[in-house]
């Protein structure tokens, strides 16, 4: 295909993660030009089909700059950075080492070669112990870990870096990702896992015991509610957002989730019927940090730039997640 060809050029930071490989994909299914940026510290290099991939820090600023003396973009799509909970508690350095000044080293790098748009992958951690659900923009933020605060800095940081040089951006907070490729090439992948869907599919797979975090909060069934949201319907946010930027749009922030919320133990249960067997489970204690209910009021989305979710049924969802658990897992 001849340059002139593609349609918009893109860097995706973390494109050998699980949501960043999903979307350099779409990307090039739609024509258009990527080039993936990655320290593979927690991707994997066979997870980018069909796109050039630069191995390198964000924290290394002569690094950065190579990339971008190298290449023109009209965006940069921004999913790098550390993303565990529990270990941004005990290793707080790390989470804002990798996070916040690898994502200030990119934008002054954005600054500096005079690129504009920027889409941020933020997350619902933002927002703490919700005060109302579902959760909608104007809900303060008060995160209770190191990456949920990380995350809420690089807003405020995005907002002040619009203001005062250009730089718009559209920061979209992620419920809980879930699902595969649709053709299950690719799907969540990560070492060590520590997600609800994959772990639930792997002890199936394996024959083992699934353990549940805690079954004496205050919910139904007494354990935690999650809004699971499909790695596709995010990456088409991604696609909207990288538009909208691109003719003009103003910085602002998206919650993304589906507004539906299921417990850890109604997810066990789909899952049981997705697998066609009976899922070993066992109760053990909380895990520190869990709020208790997550579920996010994606309206303004849907409004403004009329994102409209595709696989939103929760047995898709983990159908997805199977087929790749089965077929594919490399
Ligand atoms: N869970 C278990 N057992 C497990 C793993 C998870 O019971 O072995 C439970 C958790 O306690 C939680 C639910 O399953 O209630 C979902 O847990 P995940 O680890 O899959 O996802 P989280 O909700 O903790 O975190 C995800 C992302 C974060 C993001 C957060 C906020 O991983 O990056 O959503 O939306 F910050």
């Amino acid at each position: 295909m001849r340059k002139e060809d593609y349609k918009i050029k893109v860097l995706v930071t973390g494109g050998a993660g699980y949501i960043g490989s999903h979307m350099v994909r779409m990307l090039i299914e739609h024509k258009n030009s990527v080039v993936v940026l990655d320290d593979l510290s927690t991707g994997f290099q066979k997870s980018v089909l069909g796109a050039n991939i630069v191995i390198g820090s964000l924290c290394d600023k002569e690094f950065l700059d190579s990339v971008f003396a190298a290449n023109e973009f009209d965006v940069v799509m921004h999913f790098a950075g550390a993303s565990l909970v529990s270990e941004s508690v005990i290793n707080p350095a790390k989470y804002y080492s990798n996070n916040l000044i690898g994502t200030i080293n990119l934008l002054n790098a954005l600054n500096k070669f005079e690129i504009s748009n920027l889409v941020f992958s933020s997350s619902a951690s933002v927002f703490g112990i919700p005060n109302y659900l579902p959760i909608d923009e104007r809900h303060v933020q008060a995160p209770i870990n190191p990456y949920g605060r990380s995350k809420s800095i690089i807003e405020s940081i995005l907002n002040d870096y619009s203001i005062a040089y250009g730089i718009r951006s559209v920061s979209l907070r992620y419920f809980n990702a879930a699902g595969a490729s649709l053709d299950g090439k690719i799907g969540e992948l990560h070492d060590p896992e520590t997600h609800l869907i994959p772990l639930v599919l792997q002890a199936a797979k394996h024959d083992q015991e699934f353990i549940i975090f805690g079954d004496d909060y205050d919910t139904a069934d007494g354990t935690c509610i999650r809004d699971y949201i499909h790695v596709l319907d995010i990456c088409d946010a991604h696609l909207l957002s990288a538009n909208y930027l691109i003719s003009g749009g103003e910085t602002c922030s998206y919650n993304l989730g589906n507004g539906n919320g299921y417990s850890t133990k109604q997810i066990v249960k789909v899952a049981e019927a997705v697998v066609r067997k009976k899922i070993k489970i066992n109760i053990g204690p909380r895990r520190h940090g869990d709020p208790p209910v997550l579920i996010s009021n994606s309206n303004k989305i849907k409004n403004d730039l009329a994102w409209v979710p595709k696989f939103f049924n929760i047995e898709d969802i983990i159908n997805h997640a199977w087929a790749w658990e089965i077929n594919s897992r490399f």
